[in-house]
């Protein structure tokens, strides 16, 4: 029924290598400085489960804010709507890591999409937990999503993320003054840079991403969440998943999709398609430049758009 899809995604591959223009690698970590802008890859994973792949999605990259979504779902496992307390649901229309709206908002951030409201979630999943634990029950899920146990952390990453991390550092200093963090915050802020450094290839994290087509369902193995939970996280993910750009996504794309200054993105298709892409060059608000385009010509080829599938 899907068979349409390899032809389209060969043509994008072959499109996206024409590029010239393939936006600014993230330099603020010497790891993800390292990656070469040429790289592309992307795979599709519909809802019968079968595969189509492209390009480099077998190389693993660093998934970067893509995590956060895991991170959500493990939080919202363990408080359930209490996390809503801590968290907003609003987009922020700032840039993934400004501090300018928590003063105003009593440390409570906008979504937990941003830096700020991501480190609050790494708070929550570390109740209990010595971070060790707390990023091995994370590295858990994913790899009980993905159905692939060879997903790790590139502890270079995130041994970056701290040395590089001023921003972060001061957002979870801020939130615990409003008592928004409960946990020392080197102890938070460890979870929070191991989750950003845990690697995936476009096929690995596609397959991640599958429970959030399905309805909350594993496709081999059991229930991961409620249907109203996964419809919830993929509607934060088209109102905030792509921070102040969430609105040209919506636009140009029209699925929910979550970005990652690594270059990844996880679009999701409900009912019909997981998709993971990745470039590692970003466009001016830290998202792939040629990730995004690669969605955007998926989305009209196939009519996936949720808002219409006709051009
Ligand atoms: O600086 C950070 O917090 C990053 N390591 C993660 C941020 C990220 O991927 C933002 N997304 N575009």
């Amino acid at each position: 029924m899907t068979s349409f899809l390899q032809p389209i995604v060969d043509k994008i591959v072959a499109h996206i290598a024409d590029e010239t223009e393939r936006g600014a690698v993230a330099s603020y970590i010497p790891g993800l400085a390292a990656v070469s802008p040429d790289r592309f890859g992307m795979a599709v994973i519909t809802a019968d489960g079968a595969q189509y792949i492209g390009g480099d999605a077998a190389v693993p990259f660093s998934t970067q804010s893509v995590s956060k979504v895991f991170a959500l779902t493990l939080a919202l496992g363990k408080v359930g709507d209490q996390l809503w307390h801590r968290v907003g649901r609003e987009p922020s229309g700032n840039a993934f890591n400004s501090i300018v709206q928590l003063e105003a908002e009593h440390g409570i951030p906008r979504n937990p999409f941003i830096n700020a409201g991501a480190i609050v979630i790494s708070d929550i999943n570390l109740a209990g937990y010595q971070p060790r634990e707390a990023i091995a029950e994370l590295l858990r899920l994913v790899r009980y999503l993905a159905g692939d146990d060879s997903i790790v952390v590139d502890e270079e990453i995130a041994r970056g993320e701290a040395e590089t991390g001023f921003r972060n550092i001061a957002l979870a200093n801020y939130m615990r003054a409003f008592g928004n963090i409960h946990h020392p915050v080197e102890l938070a802020l460890g979870v929070y840079f191991h989750q950003c450094a845990i690697a995936m290839s476009c096929v690995q994290l596609a397959r991640a991403g599958r429970y959030l087509m399905l309805d909350g369902a594993h496709p081999e193995a059991g229930r991961v969440i409620s249907a109203r939970r996964a419809r919830r996280i993929n509607a934060l993910m088209l109102t905030c998943g792509h921070y102040d750009a969430s609105g040209d996504f919506a636009f140009r794309i029209g699925i929910p999709g979550k970005s990652g200054v690594g270059g990844g993105i996880l679009a999701v298709v409900p009912g019909k398609a997981s998709i993971a892409v990745w470039s590692p060059g970003l466009n001016a608000s830290g998202n792939s430049r040629l990730g995004t385009k690669a969605l955007e010509m998926l989305a009209l080829e196939t009519g996936w758009s949720i808002f219409s599938a006709r051009d």
